[in-house]
């Protein structure tokens, strides 16, 4: 059976191999980025994919075109995957970068953007015979990890563990399921070229946690090879 996905953030990066791989895959997927018309690679993959893929605009925590995207897809989405994300400040209380702009960005984005997406988007899962939202956090955004570094992007990232959470327990009496991921550390421009493994690896093991995903599962944070992690 085909599954239908919506990912955010899908113009590079993560959110780029797992398109491709979906589209490879024979399922359906709606691609949501800031920018369509230099997104070459994605417009790439969904040409070739025989309809199967359609790219929609918006930022990741743009209320309002997020709506209008819900009201022009027609029918439902099996899994939302809520990918968008942007690291800003990596240093310690003396980073300049940690300024009033960057740490709103960082929290719109990576914690707002999931929540914003799953409101939009809460009617389409509803028709899906197994819905479920699958938000990319990060392991930095467990209290387990130690760290001095990067403040925001860690409170950002437990602030989406935290959101996963909230999400979990109202919408399980609607049987959509949520989760959160820790996709690894990739390869990509965020992660950096001395990362651990390539975006190929992480999307797939990615992939595949989000079929196996039951809401036995609903509240779980998920490493991408499918390990327990704690919040
Ligand atoms: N790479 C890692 O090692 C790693 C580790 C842990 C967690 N993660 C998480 O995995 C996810 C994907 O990361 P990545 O490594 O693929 O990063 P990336 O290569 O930097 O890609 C980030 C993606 O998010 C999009 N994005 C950023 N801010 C946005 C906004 N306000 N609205 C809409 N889209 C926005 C970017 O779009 P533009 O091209 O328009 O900027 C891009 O598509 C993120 O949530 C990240 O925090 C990554």
């Amino acid at each position: 059976m085909t599954t239908t996905y919506l990912i955010t953030g899908a113009n590079r990066g993560i959110g780029l191999e797992m398109s491709r791989q979906i589209l490879e895959s024979g399922d359906r997927l709606y691609a949501v980025c800031r920018n369509p018309e230099t997104a070459t690679g994605l417009n790439k993959f969904v040409q070739e994919s025989n309809g199967r893929g359609q790219i929609f605009k918006s930022d990741a925590y743009d209320e309002i075109a997020l709506a209008n995207i819900a009201n022009a897809i027609v029918g439902g989405i099996d899994v939302l995957v809520c990918n968008a994300g942007v690291m800003s400040a990596r240093g310690g209380l003396s980073d300049a970068e940690n300024n009033v702009a960057s740490v709103s960005e960082v929290l719109m984005t990576n914690t707002a953007g999931p929540f914003f997406a799953a409101r939009a988007f809460h009617k389409n899962l509803k028709l899906s015979s197994a819905p479920r939202i699958c938000i990319i956090s990060s392991y930095m955004g467990s209290q387990q990890h130690q760290g001095a570094s990067a403040y925001f992007y860690r409170a950002s990232k437990a602030g989406a563990n935290n959101i996963m959470v909230t999400l979990a327990n109202e919408l399980k009496s609607d049987g959509i399921t949520v989760a959160s991921f820790h996709p690894g550390w990739v390869k990509t421009e965020m992660g950096g070229s001395g990362a651990d493994i390539t975006p190929q690896v992480s999307a797939s093991g990615l992939i595949q946690q989000f079929q196996g995903l039951k809401i036995a599962n609903t509240g779980a944070f998920l490493n991408y090879d499918g390990k327990s992690l704690p919040l």
